[in-house]
């Protein structure tokens, strides 16, 4: 029998509750060999903590995490904190030498992520970050089919977020919409995702030749206390918005292709979309997580030319993570974001048993940051930023 892991998880609003739910069903698949002892769930507030416990199955919740990172019998530890409390937490847990498994972004800024990538590697243990969209076994796919070099040498890449959460103007004046505490708005809170997707899919980006920000909905209502998420708020009080709503990046790849990033999370009518399109010399390949249980391939030449055309791949047991989080065995029964979570999970996991690093690490966070932080200094100048 497997030692089980002993795991926390350190914030319970949106993305703590997606990491709970990740350890309660990593253990679950039939090929799963993963144990898991779900231990903390620690928010400073202790009543959310406790439903959020209560919930998943967690043994405990409290609001202390000092007392959690005292605490020998811990292995391992989420972290789902607002951007800015990365940079006072992220340490403490990454020196108490436990295994860390922090969301996305990591800090604010490219000087925080480089600050906190450091201290990671510094650390024994397993460091990893929360790319979650990488788990959806029809973007792994993709990404392996261009690394087979199905689609020839990509020439163009396209990746977009749209989303929804901040279209309704009632929607409550969070730490997301404020720059000083977030660090970015689209372009960084769920840039952060499609950013990584590309460079998953196309490698390094090394410049941001343009890039154009901009805020549709100046001011929003102050949130009611201990409001967690993207709900609405009826305070009559509002303040200002101080970050974007849209950003489109015109992007340089390391490898010569070109691209374009677009992020809005005011899509109206698009709840929550992330897509990654590439061209190569001998085909070209696409996901949308919308229809997350599929992707598209087209390799020129496969077939007689009348019926060689793009194909639809429905996601099954022969694609990454898969098997270890399908309700069922079969292909076609599809998977989606919840699935991401336990497959990240479990990874993270797989991980701590063996002493693995992560493939998403510290230093993939930082990568994505540097591409953050040149498309605001190039919103800001105007001017074609290298990283
Ligand atoms: N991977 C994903 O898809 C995904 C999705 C959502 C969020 N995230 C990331 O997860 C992190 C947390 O985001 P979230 O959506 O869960 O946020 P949230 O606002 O829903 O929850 C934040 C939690 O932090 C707690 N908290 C502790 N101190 C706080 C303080 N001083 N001010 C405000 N809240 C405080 C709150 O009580 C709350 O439980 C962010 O870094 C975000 O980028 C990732």
């Amino acid at each position: 029998m497997t030692t089980p892991i002993r795991v926390a998880v350190i914030g319970a609003g949106m993305a703590g509750q997606a990491h709970a739910f990740g350890y309660r069903t990593a253990s679950m698949a039939v090929s799963s060999s993963i144990a898991v002892e779900l231990d903390s769930i620690v928010d400073p507030n202790v009543p959310l903590a406790e439903s959020v416990a209560a919930r998943y199955g967690f043994a405990r919740a409290s609001g202390d995490i000092d007392a959690l990172l005292e605490r020998e019998d811990i292995d391992a530890i989420s972290v789902a904190l607002p951007n800015f409390l990365h940079v006072d937490v992220l340490p403490k847990v990454l020196r108490s030498g436990k295994h860390v498994f922090a969301e996305k972004p990591i800090g604010r800024t490219v000087a925080e992520a480089s600050a906190l990538q450091a201290l990671a590697e510094e650390s024994a243990a397993v460091t990893g970050v929360g790319f979650s969209f990488r788990r959806l076994p029809g973007l792994a796919a993709l990404a392996q089919a261009v690394a087979d070099g199905r689609i020839g040498d990509v020439h163009t890449v396209r990746g977009w977020y749209y989303a929804d959460y901040a279209a309704d103007p009632a929607g409550a004046l969070s730490w997301r919409y404020s720059q000083e505490q977030s660090g970015g708005g689209a372009v960084l809170d769920i840039g952060s995702h499609a950013i990584d997707a590309v460079q998953f899919v196309a490698g390094a980006i090394d410049r941001v030749d343009n890039a154009t920000l901009r805020t549709v909905i100046g001011e929003r209502p102050k949130p009611a206390a201990g409001a967690i998420g993207h709900g609405a708020s009826a305070s009559a009080e509002h303040g200002p918005v101080t970050n974007d709503d849209i950003a489109l990046l015109s992007v340089g790849f390391e490898s010569g292709a070109v691209g374009h990033i677009e992020l809005s999370r005011i899509a109206q009518g698009v709840p929550n979309a992330l897509g990654v399109e590439v061209f190569g010399t001998k085909g070209h390949a696409s996901f949308d997580s919308i229809s997350a249980g599929e992707f598209t391939v087209f390799e020129a030449g496969l077939t007689d030319a009348p019926y060689n055309g793009p194909r639809r791949i429905f996601t099954g047991p022969e694609h990454p993570y898969f098997k270890d989080v399908a309700a069922m065995p079969g292909g076609g029964v599809g998977t989606g974001y919840a699935e991401a979570f336990t497959a990240e999970i479990q990874e993270f996991l797989r991980c701590v048993g063996t002493g693995a690093q992560m493939d998403t690490d510290f230093g993939k966070a930082t990568a994505m940051m540097q591409v953050v932080g040149a498309a605001l200094e190039s919103s800001r100048t105007g001017a074609r930023v290298s990283i």
